[in-house]
């Protein structure tokens, strides 16, 4: 092959643990909890209403959950594990520094709530564990970080390969865990079922 690919970018996804049985009786705990935030969380209500349309997120009010919950900080001990692996697929000399859990949020989208193309700054992984996913609700879709740079590229083919695409979804799956680099942008289109969907978000920083 005259042709060879170069500087992926890698997006990580894999069930929390692997017990089924410990996933749900784990997210029932964290959905319950969630839910429990938002009746609590009068300051995040307020700023999700202004800046989460039809949601309840806690990015701006409750954004170091592990360190104030036995949950989540079981939670933050378990996703460490993931992102170990995930710097090491990268080849990331962290120069024997520890990563660390920096923030890690809650985000409840009810029927309609949308969130809009983001990336999260000051952190070097990022990633969502889903609790609660009802059939057919959103998944979160990353865009290509060269899409700014394509200028006069002409538009890919309908049945292009999926890694040549500007875009990709992963599904949102209860309790599996979605690692990317914290640069790449992405969102999560209006959630079009009956139902909340719940998720963990979470950044990563080594020092
Ligand atoms: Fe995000």
């Amino acid at each position: 092959m005259p042709v060879r690919a170069w500087f992926p970018t890698y997006i990580y996804s894999e069930p929390l643990v692997a017990s089924a049985t410990s996933l749900t009786r784990l997210n029932t705990e964290i959905a319950a909890e969630c839910r429990q935030l938002r009746d609590f969380d009068a300051a995040g209500r307020k700023w999700s209403a202004k800046n989460y349309p039809g949601g309840y997120t806690s990015y701006a009010s409750m954004n170091e959950l592990h360190r104030f919950s036995s949950t989540f900080a079981g939670l933050e001990k378990k996703l460490t594990r993931h992102v170990r692996a995930f710097a090491r697929t990268l080849d990331m000399d962290l120069r024997g520094r520890a990563i660390r859990l920096t923030d890690l949020w809650v985000n409840i989208m009810p029927p309609t709530a949308a969130h809009s193309l983001h990336l999260h700054p000051l952190s070097f992984i990022s990633g969502t564990y889903y609790v609660v996913t009802p059939r057919g609700c959103p998944g979160l879709k990353f865009e290509d970080p060269r899409l700014s740079k394509f200028m006069a590229a002409p538009p890919k083919l309908p049945g292009a390969r999926r890694a040549n695409q500007a875009h990709i979804t992963y599904p949102a799956e209860a309790g599996h865990v979605l690692l990317f680099e914290s640069w790449l942008r992405h969102e999560v289109a209006a959630n079009r079922t009956a139902e909340e969907r719940i998720s963990v978000s979470f950044n990563f920083n080594w020092s």
